[in-house]
């Protein structure tokens, strides 16, 4: 048997394939969550991105937010120090969950979380006054990301907003891009980023909001970190 099914515990093929190593292996989940292992994967972009993310955040007291999977390191508690609402957080693997639990045992009256595929989600339609995405995207596969890009537009409320972090588009003159064994390197690890490098996300979710009746309210808010390798993109949603 290939190492990978044995971690192919209800989470999608892609996850236990790809990256059983990262976020399923309990050794994996140990390593990856030091802040100089999140830092040095980042490139030592890791607090810029945070606070740019941190920034755009919705802090209204009554806003109900969604931080749609689990992340290392501090976005989680610190999204929830911020601000005193509820926050959901949702992700498919339980070693993941487990370990969100542990950083939040403060804050359980106001943060909850659940198992589930994001590609497949059991809140209700308009759910949320905003939707987080913290480097998620460029892990899924095509079809498996346009599904989260439907649930996201399906949970969102009009006038809410969708923040999401992750890489730019195909950072064509970045000095670590033309490296080419780098390059290499990276579609070995991350073997859905060639692919998400090359996606319109403002069309994707635009798409998506259409199809559930909702549209984006002007232009989307962009910020680019590390010489447009990463972005921090706030889409904000039309009342109604
Ligand atoms: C947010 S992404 C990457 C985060 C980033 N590398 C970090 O930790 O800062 C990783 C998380 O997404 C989760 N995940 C991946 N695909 C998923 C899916 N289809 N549904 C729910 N969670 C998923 C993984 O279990 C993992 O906890």
């Amino acid at each position: 048997m290939r190492l990978y099914k044995k971690f192919l515990d209800g989470v999608p093929e892609y996850l236990a394939r790809y990256y059983w190593w990262a976020y399923l292996w309990r050794w994996g989940i140990w390593f990856f969550d030091h802040q100089p292992v999140i830092n040095a994967i980042l490139f030592g972009q890791y607090d810029r991105l945070l606070k740019k993310t941190l920034a755009q955040v919705e802090t209204r007291p009554d806003a109900k937010l969604l931080q749609l999977t689990c992340v290392y390191g501090k976005l989680t508690p610190l999204l929830l120090s911020g601000a005193r609402n509820e926050i959901h957080l949702c992700d498919i693997a339980t070693g993941q969950l487990q370990l969100a639990r542990r950083k939040t045992l403060h804050y359980t009256e106001r943060c909850h979380l659940a198992r589930m595929n994001a590609e497949c989600l059991a809140y209700r339609n308009d759910a949320f006054d905003q939707v987080i995405v913290f480097f998620l995207f460029h892990e899924m596969p095509t079809s498996a990301r346009h599904k989260a890009y439907a649930e996201i537009a399906r949970v969102v409320r009009p006038g809410g907003s969708v923040l999401i972090t992750e890489y730019a588009a195909t950072p064509q003159q970045h000095w670590l891009y033309r490296f080419v064994p780098f390059r290499w390197l990276l579609g070995h690890l991350e073997p859905f980023l060639p692919g998400f490098w090359q996606e319109d996300v403002t069309e994707k979710l635009n798409d998506a909001l259409r199809q559930n009746s909702k549209a984006l309210n002007g232009e989307p808010g962009v910020e680019h970190c590390f010489a447009d390798f990463y972005r921090i993109m706030r889409f904000n949603i039309a009342a109604r």
